[in-house]
């Protein structure tokens, strides 16, 4: 990624170099889910990145959809990245270039500031497994802010969806990307889109 004034953390658990070299590997992951999209010919004009951090998952997908604007929505309260602040994650935006594409949200991914079928799409990558409560609550706030026939792009270690088909009422699975990280890590993208009304 390497871009001067940019960076995008470093994750809990993890070195500096460690954080780029996962980031490397997850921005590969989405490209895929993002061609699928294309293919799909489904072209995002709103995008919410939940639990955005310092915007590497939002970088990837304005740098992917030239016409999208995104909403970064994070609580910063420093669980998962280190020194994450919302005032990191504009300068970083506004060393991209995206600074006329964005606006933030500090708020918890579980109780979201949006009226229903706000998005076209709503992204997130490696937060929902550090909610030790309230998962299903996340999950059926990322869908109800979605629009009929949105999608979403689910990325998070630990978590099987399979085991939690309730989660997944109102939305069937398109895709799934599946990486093995460590021994005993996996991390998995699912592109799931919400059912028509
Ligand atoms: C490991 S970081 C991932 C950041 C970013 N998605 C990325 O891939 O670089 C996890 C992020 O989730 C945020 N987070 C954790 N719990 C949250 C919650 N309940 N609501 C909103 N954000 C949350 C943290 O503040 C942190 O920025």
């Amino acid at each position: 990624m390497g871009v001067p004034g940019v960076d995008f953390g470093q994750y809990h658990h993890s070195t500096r170099e460690e954080s780029e070299a996962l980031r490397q590997r997850i921005a590969l992951i989405f490209s895929r889910a993002f061609s699928y999209l294309e293919e799909s010919r489904f072209s995002p004009s709103s995008v919410v990145d939940l639990g955005a951090g310092l915007g590497f998952l939002t970088h990837l997908v304005l740098s992917r959809f030239p016409r999208a604007r995104a909403t970064l929505v994070d609580t910063f309260s420093g669980h998962g990245l280190r020194g994450a602040s919302v005032d990191r994650a504009r300068a970083n935006m506004e060393a991209l270039g995206y600074a006329q594409r964005v606006d933030f949200y500090v708020a918890d991914v579980r109780s979201l500031p949006f009226s229903d079928a706000s998005f076209d799409m709503a992204v997130t990558s490696l937060v929902f497994h550090n909610l030790s409560d309230g998962v299903q609550r996340a999950f059926s706030e990322m869908q109800r802010v979605v629009r009929p026939l949105g999608y979403m792009l689910y990325g998070d270690i630990f978590i099987e969806l399979e085991r939690h088909r309730d989660y997944l009422s109102g939305c069937r699975v398109m895709q799934k990307y599946e990486e093995r990280l460590g021994e005993e890590m996996f991390y998995t993208l699912y592109v799931i889109r919400k059912d028509p009304d």
